[in-house]
Formats: structure tokens, sequence, C-alpha cells
């Protein structure tokens, strides 16, 4: 049988959880909303909202054991076939794919500068990432290619060879690194200025914009509204306990964005750099400082930038897998014929989105003030992912019976912890995301 072990999914679930979205991500945003008090939100976010809809793709898609469109369909009460169209989320995440593996080829481009001379000032580094994304089209889609062609192959394997294989080897590597970069921030002084960024929370920070971005980053970081968290449920035999394997997988998603916050923040208050870098922190800030600390610069600059694609490699082939198993187990679709389709779907939108943030292609491939990578990352984290998110909540809180819920989740915990679950998926979550939808398109 192609499934999961209990710590296969775990550390599964956790490599698709763990990506871009903790160490590249959350510690900009932080630095964008302040700190502390955005810390706090967003740990909120996590907790009630991240966790209970994480819960509900999980519950889905272990008791139904199959494909997005099936399991909504199976799991409804009316056995509706009309529920087919949750399979929209498969889309999502072929699109998040095409440019998260165009900015995991950056990362690589980064790990091979990490070699040569690091920019000794921001200007130069600024000038450096510029270039890359402007000017360098045919070193952007060799280094795109180099994913497409690594995520591909390990998903090619399958389940149990591919995907449970790379993470068991990645993960405990990933977190190797991170304790080593983590042990070398610890020995700096402004270690604890960075504790202190991160943890005394300032509320005068804190506003709307500042909620919804918390809300969004809970979302992207777990890896909700995709189906991908539906989908290795499905490969989680019955047994085993859901609600504990999900809790553990949040833990370790939200304690390596924290460390990753830690590292980063040490070490641009060390070198007296702001935390306010936006998405550029690590892409320009970064280098910057490792430039300033000779050969342990550079190793440490491998190390990290080794750490980022290590943690996108396994966030990645979680995004394929919906269509995969959409396609194979509904259209009875052989798993390479399915491969070779939604890889070459990714492959082309991702040449794309690079090409659409170059000088030349630019003008051809942008639409209302947006080139083609941002649009594909709006449309997918401002609406599609919401969406989904708010479909699977509406369904579970009023399309499908509650004894049978409660059934399921009774055989792990207590009836205490099924209803504050299901109060928070069929109230709390949807409302919440339908604020930060309207918000997000500029309605309210
Ligand atoms: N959770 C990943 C990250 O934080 O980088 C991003 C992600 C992975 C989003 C898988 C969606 C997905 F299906």
């Amino acid at each position: 049988m192609n499934h999961f072990s209990r710590i296969g999914f775990i550390l599964a679930a956790a490599g698709s959880a763990v990506g871009l979205g903790n160490i590249w991500k959350f510690p900009y945003i932080t630095g964008e909303y302040g700190g502390g008090a955005f810390v706090l939100v967003y740990l909120l976010a996590i907790v009630f909202i991240g966790l209970s809809v994480f819960l509900a793709e999980a519950v889905i898609g272990q008791n139904a054991q199959a494909d997005i469109a099936t399991a909504f369909i199976k799991t409804s009460k009316s056995k509706n076939k009309n529920w087919k169209f949750s399979g929209f989320m498969i889309i999502a995440g072929l699109i998040i794919l095409s440019f998260y593996s165009v900015v995991l080829g950056w990362i690589l481009n980064y790990i091979i500068t990490s070699f040569g001379d690091l920019p000794t000032t921001t200007e130069a580094a600024g000038q450096a990432f510029g270039d890359l994304i402007s000017k360098n089209i045919a070193g952007q889609i060799v280094f795109h290619t180099v994913i497409a062609g690594t995520v591909i192959f390990i998903v090619l394997k399958g389940i149990k060879d591919g995907i449970e294989k790379i993470n068991l080897i990645l993960m405990p590597l990933l977190g190797l690194i991170l304790i080593g970069l983590l042990i070398y921030a610890l020995t700096l002084d402004s270690f604890s200025d960075a504790l202190k960024y991160m943890f005394t929370p300032d509320f005068s920070k804190i506003n709307g914009d500042a909620l919804l971005a918390a809300l969004g980053q809970a979302f992207f970081t777990l890896s909700l509204g995709v189906g991908t968290i539906l989908t290795y449920s499905a490969s989680l035999p019955k047994k085993v306990n859901f609600v504990k394997s999900s809790v553990m997988v949040a833990i370790v998603d939200t304690a390596i964005a924290i460390i990753a916050g830690l590292i980063i923040f040490s070490f641009l208050f060390e070198a007296g750099a702001k935390s306010t870098g936006g998405p550029g922190l690590v892409f320009i800030s970064l280098p910057v400082i490792f430039s300033g600390w000779g050969v342990l610069g550079h190793i440490i600059s491998v190390a990290f930038f080794i750490a980022l694609v290590f943690a996108g490699i396994t966030s990645a082939v979680s995004m394929i897998e919906p269509s995969l198993k959409f396609f194979t187990d509904r259209f009875s679709m052989s798993r390479a014929k399915a491969t070779v389709i939604c890889g070459a779907f990714f492959y082309v939108f991702g040449i794309i989105a690079l090409l659409s943030m170059t000088g030349e292609f630019k003008p051809v491939l942008s639409a209302f003030g947006k080139n083609a990578f941002d649009w594909m990352d709006f449309i997918t984290s401002s609406i599609m992912m919401p969406l989904a998110a708010i479909v699977t909540c509406v369904f579970l809180g009023y399309f499908v019976d509650k004894e049978l819920l409660r059934r399921i989740f009774t055989a792990h915990v207590s009836e205490t912890v099924f209803n504050i679950w299901y109060n928070l998926i069929k109230f709390l979550v949807p409302i919440a995301i339908i604020i930060l939808f309207l918000n997000k398109l500029g309605i309210i």
C-alpha cells in the first residue's frame, strides 16, 4: 500500500508546512509589522484558525482516503456528486508551485554565489538581486529547470519511495543546519535583542493590516487551502491519531518560523541593520552581513541558502501531490502521465512568471499594474486559498453529519476538544476568512 507511516506523515506534512514561508516570509513580515505584537497575533492565528483548518482538511482526507473531489462527495451527508467542484483546489497548488520553483531557483543561484565574493554594500546587493530577476533570463531558466526536474523526479516515485523518503532525509538535515545557525546566533551579543524584538509586544503596532497579514501567513505556512493536507492525510492509515499528528506539525512549523526569525534578527541587529528590509531581507540584507564575516560568512551563507532549498523542496513536492492524486484516482491515469501533465503546466507557468519580471518581457506579461509573477501570487494567496478554506469549513460545518465527525474526533480526543473545534470551523473561521478576503480585495 502506498501509505505514509505515522512518523512519515508527520515529517511529510511538516516538510510541506516548513518552507520559504517560514524562513523567508515570516521574518520579513514580522519585521514589517514591528516584531513582538505581530508574533503574538500570528501565534493566536495559528492556534485558533490555522490549526482548525488543518484539522478540517486532515479529517476529510483521512476518513475518505481519496482524492479531494471524491473525498468531499464521500464525506458529505447527501453524497451529492456536485461536491466534485472542490477539485478546483488542485489548481492553486500548481500555480503556487510555478513561482515557488522560480524563487527556489534564485536560492540555488545564491548558494553558488556564496562561494565567490559577497556584496559589501546594500546597494551592491540590491543591484545583484535586481540583475538576477530582471536581466538574467537564461540563468533563471536553468535554475527553474533544475528545481522543476528535482520535484518531478521525487514525485514520480510516489508517496512512500518519493515524498516520504525525501522528507526523511531533508527534514533532519534542515533541522541540523538550523540548530547550527541558532547556536551561532546564540553566541552573538545581539541574540538578546532579537529575543526582545520578537517577544516584547508593542500593541500600538497592531492594526487591521497586521491582523490580516498574520491570518494569511497562518494559512500559507500550514499549506492550507490547496488540498495538500487533505491529500497527504488520505495516505494516513485510519488508525493513526490525526489530531495528535496535526498538532505536532503545527508545533514544528511554528518552532521553525520562530527559530528562523531569531537567527535572522540576531544577524541583522549584530550588523546594525534594520529589520524592515521587506522581501529583500534574505536576498539583500543578509549577504551584506555575511560579507563582513570573512570565511565564516561564506560558510554560513551557503548553509543558510541550502537550508532554504531543503525547506522549499519538501514544500514544492507537496503542492503537486493533490493534482497527481486527483488525476490518478479519478481518471485512472498513470502516475507518470499525471506527473508529465502537471509538471509541464507548472514548468511553463514558472517560465512565464520569471519572464514577467525581466525588462524585455515585463510589458507584455503584465496586466492591471501587476506582472504575471505577482498575479500568480495574488490569485492563489488572496483568492484561491481563502476561498478553499471557507469551502472546507462551511462544508464540514453545514453539509456533513455532525455525529460522524464527533465519532471520528472522540476516538482520539475529548468531547470538549471536538466541540471547540466544531464551533471554530462552523463560525469563527469562515467569518475571519471572509474579512481577510474582502480586505485583500480592497472591498473593506
Ligand atoms: N507552507 C509552505 C511554506 O510555508 O513555504 C508553502 C506551501 C506549501 C503552500 C504547500 C501551499 C502548499 F500546498
